[in-house]
């Protein structure tokens, strides 16, 4: 069976309004802006208000994506929604855009791989069009981080922010769109990197919640060792399957978790920090949004042009990783 060509015809972002500094952190915990600009590259992050919830980011985003791609919402077959915040356990996330959005013909479904998510929806979403199941889909990355930060933590709460990123997929022309996927998944440190409560293992209950359970915990040098170590191999395994050269990589979309990982990425690629996209200064770590809401700003800001060679590279919890090459 020879498989249609697919790309990303569109591309959306959104982010909530409400800005926190890092001199806003340093009135709330034993931190300073000198240690999160040197240690993260952080400057600023955007958190959600009380009454949204990460449907409502992913649907503005969305908005934007589809209007870019020139398509109709009720031309969508499938909605893919990445995330480890979602509005709640069921339905899923997916089926609450469904339904905002009017997709009335799209299959949807969330999916669950923390930051590396996004990548994981790519696959997915592109093997459906690929064989001719589905003509577009739409796949959003869209985060409340900001819900399940313990803000008493300076471990993490410098790290994390709000908002959504999504992309169209549709058939591009031959030469064009997604030349190879690198998937990959550790069970094994699963501990690193986690939220406890709130799922059957530790349901919610006043202990749980004593506890602060239902917050994010990170072992955060052991997720940064991990994190250098697998970003460049994801990334040079992607390349060779595509077979495109380090050298001919336009642009890096990298997950935007800590400046220091993005550097040391481009060091294992012999790229210079002009060669990626990089806005963790203005949202933090937004986990499976980092990815779209990068690509979606670089589209936006002129960054990427026709026949440009892009490598997409993300890693998270599960611990799980991800990288794609695309022609765009
Ligand atoms: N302000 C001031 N000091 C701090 C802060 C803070 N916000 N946070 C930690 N420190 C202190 C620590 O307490 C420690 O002090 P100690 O030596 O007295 O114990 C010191 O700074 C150094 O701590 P380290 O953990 O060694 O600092 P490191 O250089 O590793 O940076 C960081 C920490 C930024 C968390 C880094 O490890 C990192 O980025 N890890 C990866 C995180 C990540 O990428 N997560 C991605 C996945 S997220 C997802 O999937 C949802």
């Amino acid at each position: 069976m020879s498989l249609i060509p697919v790309g990303i015809i569109g591309t959306g972002k959104y982010v909530p309004e409400r800005v926190l500094t890092n001199q806003d952190l340093e009135q709330m915990v034993d931190t300073n802006d000198e240690w999160i600009v040197t240690r993260t590259g952080i400057r600023e992050r955007r958190l959600a208000a009380a009454e949204q919830a990460s449907s409502d980011l992913a649907y503005e985003a969305s908005l934007e994506a589809l209007s870019n791609a020139g398509i109709r919402a009720e031309e969508l077959d499938l909605i893919i929604v990445a995330t480890i915040t979602p509005d709640m356990a069921f339905p899923s996330t997916a089926c609450i855009l469904q339904e905002k959005l009017g997709a009335k013909k799209a299959a949807a479904f969330d999916l669950s791989a923390a930051c590396s998510g996004f990548i994981y929806g790519l696959a997915n979403a592109s093997n459906f069009i690929a064989t001719g199941t589905y003509k577009y889909a739409l796949v959003v990355g869209a985060e409340c981080l900001s819900k399940i930060t313990d803000y008493t933590d300076r471990n993490t709460c410098v790290l994390f922010g709000d908002g959504a990123g999504a992309v169209v997929l549709g058939a591009v022309p031959e030469g064009r769109g997604f030349r190879s996927f690198e998937l990959g998944a550790d069970g094994s440190g699963g501990e690193l990197l986690k939220v406890e409560g709130g799922g059957s293992r530790c349901p919610a209950s006043p202990e749980s919640l004593e506890s602060k359970r239902h917050f994010i915990y990170m072992a955060g040098s052991e997720v940064f060792k991990f994190a250098v170590r697998i970003m460049g191999s994801a990334a040079e395994e992607a390349l060779r399957k595509a077979g495109i050269d380090k050298a001919e990589i336009d642009l890096l979309v990298p997950h935007q978790a800590n400046i220091r990982i993005i550097q040391s990425a481009l060091q294992k690629l012999h790229l210079s920090e002009d060669k990626a996209m990089i806005n963790l200064d203005k949202y933090g770590n937004v986990s499976a949004a980092s990815i779209p809401l990068a690509l979606a700003e670089a589209v936006e800001s002129g960054r990427v042009k026709e026949g440009d060679k892009l490598l997409l590279v993300g890693f998270g919890g599960g611990l799980t990783w991800g990288a794609a090459a695309l022609v765009w």
